[in-house]
């Protein structure tokens, strides 16, 4: 339910959702996988804080709008839904 709340609109999981702006965050790989709790985390309450470009559109999710208990149980998510991912489609498709 916070997936859908808060990153939802911007980004797909498993490629469902209509959201083009964001990259999926499951497949090929979970930003849990390649990027790691602390890292992910960091990058949720400010995006630039971890790589900076002038055209970065993922804005910084405050406490208000994410609370720490929250972000936790969505990092929980996503551990979860990289253990359950879709089919990759081939190269190309
Ligand atoms: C306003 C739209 C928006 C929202 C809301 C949003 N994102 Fe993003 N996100 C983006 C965009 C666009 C990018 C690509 C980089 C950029 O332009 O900032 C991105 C990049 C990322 C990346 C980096 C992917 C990579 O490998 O480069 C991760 C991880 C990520 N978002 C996770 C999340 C999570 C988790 C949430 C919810 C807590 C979320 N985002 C909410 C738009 C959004």
């Amino acid at each position: 339910a916070t997936f859908q709340r808060v990153c939802f609109s911007c980004h797909s999981l498993n490629r469902v959702g209509d959201a083009q702006l964001g990259p999926d965050l499951n497949v090929p790989y979970s930003p849990v996988e390649y990027l790691g709790d602390d890292k992910l985390a960091r990058l949720i309450r400010d995006p630039q804080s971890l790589r900076w470009w002038p055209n970065a559109r993922m804005s910084a999710i405050d406490r208000k709008t994410l609370s720490d208990a929250d972000l936790k149980d969505l990092l929980a998510y996503l551990h979860h839904m990289a253990g359950r991912k879709v089919a990759a489609p081939a190269a190309g498709s």
